[in-house]
């Protein structure tokens, strides 16, 4: 029997490629998504990998706790991906209560779900590096203590504590993955790759010429969603629950991950980058760094694609996208 999964956030980025990894092993995959106006638009991830009718979409929000207990009966997953959120740091700021209320909030009601319907179910929460924030060691592990600068960060970390709770409370297989930026050419446009990738494109196909971001000197630990995703599936692998960061273990600058970009598409950058005080954020995470030891350890995950094949990957994806 084909094992079933159950993917909330399948429309997003890693929502998208975990889908397509699952499909691959043989999975069943049902995907939790927001009814939208534009459920072509909202499926566009799924579109691109070519899997959009493999997925069996299911409506549903993580702010509609008997939504997901019907579908926790409908569906009876053998493994649940909680990776529904509102991810983007920036805008945490602006809808804190929204924030606290899905990326954490939410995830009790997908834990209830869990424990209520499918106690047997095997449980994945995405939580975040924001979450050590103003690092208190130089690399992050699981063990460095959490500091988080943004309602996004705290609202992981009720989320990240919560599924650990569950787990002591009640015996749910509940494991919890510490992911440091991992991004993809179906990364959303707000966040800086995409943002730097997009924007270079434009600039080398003429219809843009300037760039404008705001702090270049923080510092982000960059790996590929591809083999991110790879590194949840292998944690819902382990006989025992635990936590794991994931991580590259190679810090860069907002800046030099630009130059890469520009380099590629044969741009001088210093004519086309502005530095936009208007894009600061209340307060920042200056620099991130993590240490998979214990994932390399316990399941052998290992990064496969570099920063800069990835940088080069997704400058070349937004040439073709802005090219059709
Ligand atoms: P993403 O592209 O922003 O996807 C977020 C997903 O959550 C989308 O499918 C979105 O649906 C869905 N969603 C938002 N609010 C919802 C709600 N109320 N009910 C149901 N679904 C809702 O994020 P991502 O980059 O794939 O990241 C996946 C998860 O990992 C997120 O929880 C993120 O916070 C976490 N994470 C990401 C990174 C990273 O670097 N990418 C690192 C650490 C942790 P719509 O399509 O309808 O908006
Ligand atoms: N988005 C954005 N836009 N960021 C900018 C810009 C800009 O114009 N200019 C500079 N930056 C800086 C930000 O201040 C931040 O220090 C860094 O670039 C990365 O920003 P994002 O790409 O928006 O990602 P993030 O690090 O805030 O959050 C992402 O990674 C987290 C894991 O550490 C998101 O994917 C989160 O959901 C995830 O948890």
């Amino acid at each position: 029997m084909a094992k079933r999964a159950l993917i909330t956030g399948v429309t997003g980025q890693d929502g998208a490629y975990l889908a397509e990894l699952l499909l691959q092993n043989g999975y069943e995959v049902h995907g939790l998504a927001r009814r939208s106006s534009s459920s072509d638009v909202n499926l566009s991830r799924l579109q691109w990998l070519g899997i959009e009718r493999e997925v069996q979409i299911v409506d549903g929000n993580l702010l509609d706790l008997s939504g997901l207990i019907r579908t926790m009966r409908d569906v009876k997953p053998d493994e649940v991906y909680n990776l529904a959120a509102q991810s983007f740091v920036k805008s945490s700021w602006q809808q804190p209560i929204l924030t606290g209320q899905v990326t954490g909030l939410g995830v009790t009601n997908v834990l209830e779900a869990v424990r209520l319907e499918s106690p047997g179910a095997r449980f994945y929460q995405a939580s975040s590096s924001e979450m050590y924030g103003l690092i208190q060691e130089p690399m992050q592990s699981e063990t460095t203590p959490f500091y988080p600068r943004s309602p996004y960060a705290v609202a992981k970390l009720y989320a990240h504590w919560l599924t650990v709770n569950y787990r002591e409370s009640f015996g749910v297989h509940a494991s919890s993955g510490i992911l440091f930026n991992h991004e993809s050419p179906l990364r959303g446009i707000e966040f800086v790759t995409r943002k730097v990738t997009d924007c270079v494109a434009r600039i080398k196909l003429g219809r843009a010429t300037e760039l404008r971001l705001g702090n270049i000197d923080a510092k982000r630990d960059w790996g590929h969603s591809k083999d991110y995703v790879r590194a949840m599936w292998l944690m819902l692998q382990q006989d025992v629950p635990d936590d794991y960061v994931i991580a590259t273990g190679r810090t860069t600058t907002v800046r030099d991950m630009c130059a890469i970009a520009f380099k590629h598409a044969g741009l001088d950058m210093d004519k086309h980058l502005i530095i936009d005080p208007a894009l600061f954020r209340p307060a920042e995470v200056d620099i991130l760094l993590g240490d998979a030891t214990k994932a390399r350890q316990k399941f052998g995950w290992e990064p496969k694609i570099t920063l800069e094949d990835m940088i080069v990957e997704m400058v070349e994806a937004d040439l073709k996208r802005l090219k059709k």
